[in-house]
């Protein structure tokens, strides 16, 4: 059986993934051409939902079942939807193009450095590796056809879609 790792190590490898699409936005290599813009656009859209949603499923799920952490899951959740808002917002409309994009990517840097460093560490100190473990199995499956974009993978059908704390 291959090894999904531990759910941390998936979703850091995520966000380095996010941050990168997201640079390629700000920061285009391939020129100020349009359609190299929204080609970007939209790749970095599809990362993002498909990363928030497992994540919500997978982590966000688990964290609301460790005792006071209900509140901080939700908020984090919003946080994923406001993130969107606003890069639906910068396809939809160049307008305000430079505020939007700042807005977005104090939004995604933002979110990102508080899950990798305070919920994180909550998550840590409340599940075991074995669970963790779990946990990645889980993500992997729910990431599906996305999974292409990462490396790690594991046996179809050998994951829950619930991690019981
Ligand atoms: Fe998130
Ligand atoms: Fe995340």
């Amino acid at each position: 059986m291959t090894n999904a790792g531990d759910i941390f190590e998936i979703l850091k490898a995520e966000h380095a993934d996010l941050r990168r699409l997201l640079e390629e936005v700000i920061e285009p290599t391939e020129g100020p051409a349009a359609g190299i813009l929204d080609a970007k656009l939209l790749e970095l859209r599809s990362a993002l939902i498909s990363h928030d949603r497992a994540e919500e499923a997978v982590f966000y799920e688990a964290l609301k079942n460790v005792p006071n952490r209900t509140e901080l899951a939700e908020t984090k959740e919003e946080e994923h939807h406001m993130t969107e808002a606003i890069l639906e917002d910068l396809i939809a409309s160049r307008e305000d193009w430079d505020a939007k994009l700042a807005l977005l990517k104090n939004h995604m840097e933002g979110h990102i450095a508080e899950e990798e460093t305070s919920v994180f560490a909550i998550m840590q100190s409340s599940i075991s590796t074995e669970q963790s473990e779990q946990m990645a199995r889980s993500f992997v499956q729910q990431k599906g056809a996305f999974l292409p974009m990462h490396s790690v993978s594991d046996q179809p059908g050998d994951a829950t879609s619930t991690v019981v704390l």
